[in-house]
């Protein structure tokens, strides 16, 4: 993924307001942009406001002259380089003879295109893809995006979460990856309450897989039923059909508040001609059967007849244009970190002492509010603002002790009560044996503390974004709002680890390796535990948003701040009974 700042193409004017002497060194200290030069005055007085906010400035400095951290730099790139191969295989779809089928003989647009389309800017500081490398490694073979695009993007100023099918991956199919995928694009819409835009081209159900897709609850059905309930939450639901929406599919633009259909590529029918024909014998066209003209002078199952697809992209983009719907808040100025994150890429997360070091590149101007410094100190929390946005950080530097937990526990409980967003950063060892994790803790405070965190988090409501930034062992994963805990986003670096534990341990722990089988059953589940515990291995099957770079991460922190903006909070969180 690329992440360059073209985000500021639009940025009009870059002033250096002033300096002062303890900032020297790094000179700058209020400097601000904006991107509307007409209106100085408030752009000021708000950068005013801003400056008001004096955190303490975290010593980032590094040598990045030593070995460990060039070593670490060149291992950092070579899975960036790893990464970036991943990447533009899924987005190149179906392979070239399906995007020829696509493309000339169907004449259809490429999703990418109709991305291009749809959204005010589509990039990937504009477009917060999800689940780009989802779909690879499966059983069943890979699936590049598992055929459906999902994300979020601007439509007129509007962040919305949008669903693309891949009509060049086995017709847009759907796979048991492509429907977990689908339904957590419209879990990110409900939970953020965004509206939702599906664009449809699909042929349904990958038929040989129906049995894993059909009938349970979090099956294909559910995307249906998200529909209506979202619906009724006033959270809108779009459709924009652009190729066909056979059996089940026939209910994404039928069940969705406001539909648009293309001429001509457009199609909604229960069976496809072939069945008709092998139903009744009736020799019928798919335009004829369920075409843009069908549906939207006799069915009524769409509400706007597009001639191709620029204008029904057009039309798509005016109902929400029509919906009335919240802007996000976008904070006009903020400070940039005082270090550089391109160095990011260089530090290892498993050294003690890292994870100041990853703040202060996040964090605007480096500055970091801490909470509780000397207590539990494996455990980083605090205050910052991050592109404008006033957020809460847990950071993990070694392992979740008792103290540090309780300390978690009552960090979370802070940002709850003055709902500011949380930002969690995993980087959790492998914990060995949990007898030894504290200081005179025994493995009962341990539990405790841990459960009080896991309570605070489970419980918050304020926005909770997760970036496993090392490893993440054992069930503090949980208390670090891993997947289960329902972050709005979760992200991981290309060298992070998820697993219950480290190939190491797995490998090793507790079995005697007396005789040449055990080696061999060993080493088996060993390289089985490496494989499984890779981000790669982990993004495929969606148990996080994506793989980020490090040096992306403020960038991608920065969308996810602004969209979990967009309608800011409404929910007061309760707490749930504390293990004292
Ligand atoms: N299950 C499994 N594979 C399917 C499929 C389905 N429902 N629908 C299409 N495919 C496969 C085709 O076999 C073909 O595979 P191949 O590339 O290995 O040859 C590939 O997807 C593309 O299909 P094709 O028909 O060649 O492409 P197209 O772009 O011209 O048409 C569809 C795409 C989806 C419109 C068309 O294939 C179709 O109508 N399929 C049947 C849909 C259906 O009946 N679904 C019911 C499921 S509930």
């Amino acid at each position: 993924m690329r992440f360059g700042f073209s985000v500021f193409k639009s940025i009009k004017v870059f002033r250096i307001t002033s300096f002062c002497k303890q900032d020297i060194g790094y000179c700058i200290r209020s400097r601000w942009y904006t991107t509307n030069a007409a209106e100085p005055e408030e752009s000021a007085s708000k950068t005013a406001k801003k400056e008001r906010v004096k955190f303490k400035r975290l010593d980032g400095s590094m040598d990045t002259s030593t070995s460990s951290y060039q070593q670490r730099s060149e291992y950092s790139k070579t899975l960036e380089e790893n990464h970036n191969k991943f990447i533009s295989l899924a987005r190149s779809g179906g392979g070239e003879k399906a995007m020829q089928r696509h493309t000339q003989v169907n004449k259809k647009l490429f999703v990418r295109d109709r991305l291009r389309l749809l959204l005010d800017e589509y990039c990937d500081n504009t477009f917060l893809e999800i689940g780009t490398l989802a779909g690879f490694g499966m059983p069943y073979g890979d699936i590049p995006c598992a055929s459906t695009v999902i994300g979020v993007g601007k439509i007129h100023g509007t962040w919305c979460a949008i669903s693309a099918n891949d009509g060049t991956v086995k017709g847009g199919t759907m796979y048991p990856i492509g429907v977990k995928k689908q339904l957590r694009c419209q879990e990110i819409g409900l939970h953020n309450r965004l509206p939702c835009v599906y664009v449809v081209d699909s042929g349904g159900a990958f038929l040989p897989l129906q049995a894993d897709i059909f009938a349970d609850k979090e099956h294909g059905g559910k995307t249906f039923a998200n529909e209506a309930i979202f619906s009724a939450l006033k959270i809108p639901q779009i459709a924009i059909v652009c190729g066909s929406c056979t059996a089940g599919g026939a209910y994404v633009p039928t069940m969705c508040d406001e539909a648009v259909i293309v001429d001509k590529i457009g199609t909604i029918f229960l069976g496809g001609p072939p069945l008709v024909r092998a139903a009744t014998g009736e020799k019928v066209s798919a335009e004829d059967l369920g075409g843009a003209t069908l549906h939207c002078k006799v069915s009524g199952c769409t509400d706007h007849f597009a001639a191709n697809e620029e204008e029904a992209f057009d039309v798509g983009r005016d109902i929400v244009a029509s919906l009335n719907a919240d802007l996000p808040s976008e904070p006009e100025s903020w400070l940039e970190p005082l270090y550089s994150t391109n160095e990011l890429p260089g530090i290892d997360p498993a050294t003690p002492g890292s994870m100041k070091k990853i703040i202060a590149r996040l964090t605007d101007g480096s500055r970091f509010h801490e909470f509780k410094t000397l207590y539990g100190p494996t455990l980083v929390t605090g205050m910052a603002f991050i592109k404008g946005h006033l957020v809460g950080i847990v950071g993990n530097d070694g392992a979740l002790t008792a103290n540090a937990a309780t300390k978690g526990a009552h960090f979370v409980e802070l940002c709850c009560h003055r709902q500011i967003p949380i930002i969690f950063l995993q980087n959790l060892p492998p914990e060995g044996s949990i007898t030894d994790i504290g200081d005179g803790e025994s493995m009962g405070d341990v539990i405790r503390a841990r459960s009080k965190m896991m309570t605070a988090v489970a419980c918050a409501k304020v926005p909770k974004i997760t970036v496993i930034v090392g490893d993440s062992f054992g069930p503090s994963n949980f208390a670090m709002c891993g997947r289960a805990f329902s972050p709005r986003f979760l992200f991981m670096w290309p060298s992070a680890r998820i697993g219950i534990s480290s190939q190491e341990e797995s490998q090793f722990g507790g079995v005697e390796l007396d005789s040449d089988e055990t080696l061999e059953l060993d080493s088996k589940t060993g390289e089985r535990f490496k494989r499984q515990v890779s981000a790669l291995y982990s993004s495929g099957r969606l148990w996080d948003d994506g793989i980020i770079l490090p040096q992306h991460t403020r960038q991608v922190l920065g969308m996810c701040l602004s969209i979990t903006s967009q309608h800011g909070q409404e929910e007061h969180t309760k707490f749930g009974v504390f293990r004292m």
